[in-house]
């Protein structure tokens, strides 16, 4: 039987599973957790440790018909504005609660479209947010560029407070595919964009790009790569459009009869990956890309390459406070998202407090189950020794998981000594096979295509 048949049989045509850029997935995310929580994670954080911010700037000028990212269309400023207010006063709270001394290594602004912040409304942010914190030696920030809506002053706004990485949305060049997503954007206007980002000293720069958009095809999407590359970004994310209507309505936009099928996407993501990797660039993961300098290479050759709600990353540190509506924190203990809706959450921080809805207390099981998981996303592979390292007796309560592994994807999955291997590093497989050990999967939840 052909592999494509196999996986066919496997479901990867037809199955949805988490992305686990988080684990329980925030499906389990219920409302026993609240400010307390979180408060009491701050207060005992270590100042040994640098941790990691994330910014949530949930506006945008445009609203594109694909994207199911949490954010708001807006025409006037008065809303970010605003907004920004709600930021200041979650800052305050923070800072009165954070140990003395603790240490930031890294800052990502993501959103819905951070450069929607006029150039002050950026230096008063940075500035709000490194006053908090005492900034570590290899501290990076990292923001998320709409190249339609940002301009040089923007651009030298966050270069002055310290921006070095900047990631840039493109998703594709076709213009049949962008006005069947409802995003127009040319290619001159994003080199324009990223001619400035790297005039302003950025060094390290990532593309997203989509497979599975409809009217996508073979020659089209080559066509797109082409002009990506053009571009010389060094990471490029190559994600699986995740047709979520349900979810994210302004999708009911998009013409479901121009959706490429099941095998239709993996043939798009196979020669997308195909000449990425003729172009110089290594594989990461499920569905990233980096020139061989770069760190998240590197990383990913040394078994060091982690997964957040960002995707896969360098970042190791332990700690990640989310700022804004909707953000997720991530401490020892457990996670803590903010009020989702904008409304709400601005009500909580001008109250005096934090604005924490929901989360999850993590157990030991739980972070034994999310280091099998992230191994599997990240190295395609689980290695009991170092689950055992770390979670001693219990790490053997995972060999049933490990076995049924081996046993259902056959070929595809190679046992060694001390767990198992992902031959050829499916891809296409690995959410499913990192479903197995999560424990909740049977529970509510719609996820996306794993293909
Ligand atoms: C916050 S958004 C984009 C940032 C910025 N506002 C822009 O438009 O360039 C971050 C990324 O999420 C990805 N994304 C959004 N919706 C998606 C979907 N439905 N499926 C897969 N990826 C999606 C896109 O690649 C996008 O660049
Ligand atoms: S892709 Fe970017 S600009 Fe478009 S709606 Fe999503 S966050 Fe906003």
């Amino acid at each position: 039987m052909s592999n494509d048949r196999i996986l066919e049989e496997l479901g990867v045509y037809s199955s949805h599973a988490p992305r686990y850029t988080s684990y329980p997935t925030a499906v389990q995310f219920h409302n026993g957790i609240g400010t307390d929580f979180a408060k009491s994670c701050l207060q005992g954080l270590s100042i040994d440790k640098p941790i990691s911010v994330y910014a949530h700037i949930p506006f945008c000028e445009r609203l594109c018909w694909y994207c199911a990212c949490r954010t708001q269309g807006t025409k006037s400023h008065k809303p970010v504005a605003g907004y920004l207010k709600g930021l200041l006063q979650e800052i305050e709270h923070l800072r009165k609660m954070l140990p003395e001394g603790t240490k930031m290594g890294r800052l990502h602004w993501g959103g819905g479209t951070p450069t929607i912040l006029l150039p002050e409304e950026v230096t008063i942010l940075a500035d709000a947010i490194k006053s908090v914190f005492e900034i570590d030696d290899q501290f990076e920030f990292s923001v998320e560029i709409d190249p339609t809506l940002v301009d040089k002053d923007k651009i030298s706004a966050l270069s002055s407070a310290g921006m070095n990485r900047a990631s840039i949305g493109i998703q594709d060049f076709d213009t049949k595919v962008q006005h069947a997503i409802g995003r127009l954007q040319s290619l001159e206007q994003t080199a324009d964009c990223i001619g400035d980002v790297r005039a302003a000293g950025v060094q390290s720069l990532n593309t997203d790009i989509l497979y599975g958009l409809p009217h996508q095809t073979p020659e089209s999407v080559e066509q797109t790569l082409t002009q990506v590359i053009s571009l010389d970004p060094d990471r490029i994310a190559l994600y699986g459009y995740a047709h979520v209507p349900w979810m994210a309505k302004r999708q009911q936009m998009i013409d479901e009869a121009a959706l490429p099928d099941g095998p239709e996407r993996r043939t798009l993501f196979d020669l997308m990956a195909e000449r990425l990797e003729a172009s110089g660039y290594d594989p990461i993961g499920i569905d990233h890309f980096a020139k061989p300098g770069d760190t998240l290479s590197k990383a990913a050759a040394s078994g060091r390459l982690r997964r957040n709600f960002q995707g896969y990353t360098t970042d190791s540190c332990d700690t990640l406070i989310g700022l804004g509506a909707s953000a997720i924190s991530k401490f020892a203990g457990g996670y803590a998202q903010n009020a989702p809706r904008s409304s709400h959450y601005l009500r909580m921080v001008s109250e005096g407090g934090l604005a924490t809805q929901r989360g999850v207390a993590l157990t030991e099981t739980d972070k034994m189950r999310a280091r099998a998981i992230e191994m599997v996303m990240c190295d395609f592979k689980v290695d009991k020794t170092e689950l055992e390292e770390c979670f001693g007796p219990l790490a053997q309560t995972l060999d049933k998981n490990i076995d049924d592994i081996i046993l259902e994807y056959g070929k595809f999955v190679q046992p060694t000594d001390t767990g198992f291997t992902v031959q050829d590093k499916q891809r296409a497989l690995a959410r499913l096979i990192a479903q197995k050990f999560d424990a909740y999967s049977g529970e509510a939840g719609r996820y996306s295509a794993v293909s």
